[in-house]
């Protein structure tokens, strides 16, 4: 053994539900220590039933954060690559604060609408791991909604035809970029990759549930839909899907650190609170399997 490496050690925490269909807070843990199989094996089957997992009270670095994280599989690069944490590459810095190249700070919270992370990867995040370090006083929650009960809900015939339906994904959807600034569109054909196809209703590896799982800003068509009406066919969507019994809003306290099973969720940052107010979370992303 290495010396600089700590035993693995069973733990044993708390699980509390939150909400009937999505979120359990654990507590009891102290992520800071490597954790044994047993113990890494309760907490992933506790994200994959509970979807949005709170894990309370951690004290945790940059790198303590990835190497935590790490216990669930691979972690993979945020393809925004100008704020990761120094030294800690598969760390990211989502922070009010930071200013662009200009030294402006942004008026608007980013990430503030329903989605799941890089569609436009092969290989998508299985899970999303938030780490609040800064907060305001009040709002900039995290949202998390359920999409496996979204889809369930639907009637049959409903289903039937999204079932069908597939998703061509981009790092920004041209649609997207025209809707914002007409100009941007030389931003997009830099950023332009290969289309990626993902289904729009994912089945999850572990359970076989299905779930609607889809990035609006990144879904250049769904099958049969141009850029424009695959936006307006995404927003309907998301109205109809996304209702209080599917959603939980984390509010976050300093410590906590929420894992996200992207593989049956949508998420989004809050933008209810004051931007003169610092809000800083650090992100990693677990990579998951192609969606199928
Ligand atoms: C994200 O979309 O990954 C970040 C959400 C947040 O900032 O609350």
């Amino acid at each position: 053994m290495n010396i600089m490496t700590k035993p693995s050690a069973k733990q044993s925490f708390t699980v509390t539900p939150i909400k009937e269909k999505i979120g359990a807070v654990i507590s009891g843990i102290d992520l800071t220590k490597p954790v044994d199989e047993e113990t890494r094996q309760a907490l992933y089957s506790t994200i994959v039933d509970n979807i949005a997992v709170v894990i309370k009270d951690q004290h945790l670095n940059p790198a303590q954060f990835a190497a935590a994280m790490e216990m669930f599989g691979e972690l993979m690069p945020d393809q925004i690559t100008t704020n990761l944490a120094p030294g800690v590459p598969m760390v990211s810095i989502l922070d009010n604060f930071e200013k662009n190249s200009k030294g402006e700070q942004a008026k608007k919270p980013k990430n503030a609408t329903w989605h799941t992370d890089h569609t436009n990867k092969e290989l998508p995040p299985k899970f999303t791991c938030l780490y609040a370090v800064a907060i305001p006083s009040k709002g900039g929650g995290t949202s998390v909604a359920n999409m496996r009960a979204a889809y369930e809900a639907l009637p049959a015939e409903r289903r039937a035809q999204l079932d069908g339906m597939q998703t061509a994904n981009q790092r920004i959807s041209s649609a997207r970029l025209a809707f914002g600034n007409p100009d941007t569109i030389a931003e997009q054909a830099r950023l332009a990759e290969p289309l990626m196809m993902h289904p729009l209703v994912r089945t999850h590896p572990d359970t076989g549930t299905k779930a609607i799982w889809f990035h609006q800003g990144k879904t250049e068509t769904v099958t049969g839909l141009d850029p424009y009406q695959t936006q307006d066919f995404l927003k309907d969507l998301l109205q109809e899907i996304i209702t209080d019994d599917v959603t939980y809003t984390h509010n976050w306290t300093l410590g906590d650190l929420l894992v996200v099973d992207n593989r049956a969720a949508l998420h989004k940052a809050g933008s209810d609170y004051n931007m003169s107010e610092h809000r800083k979370l650090y992100r990693t992303m677990v990579r998951g399997d192609r969606p199928r």
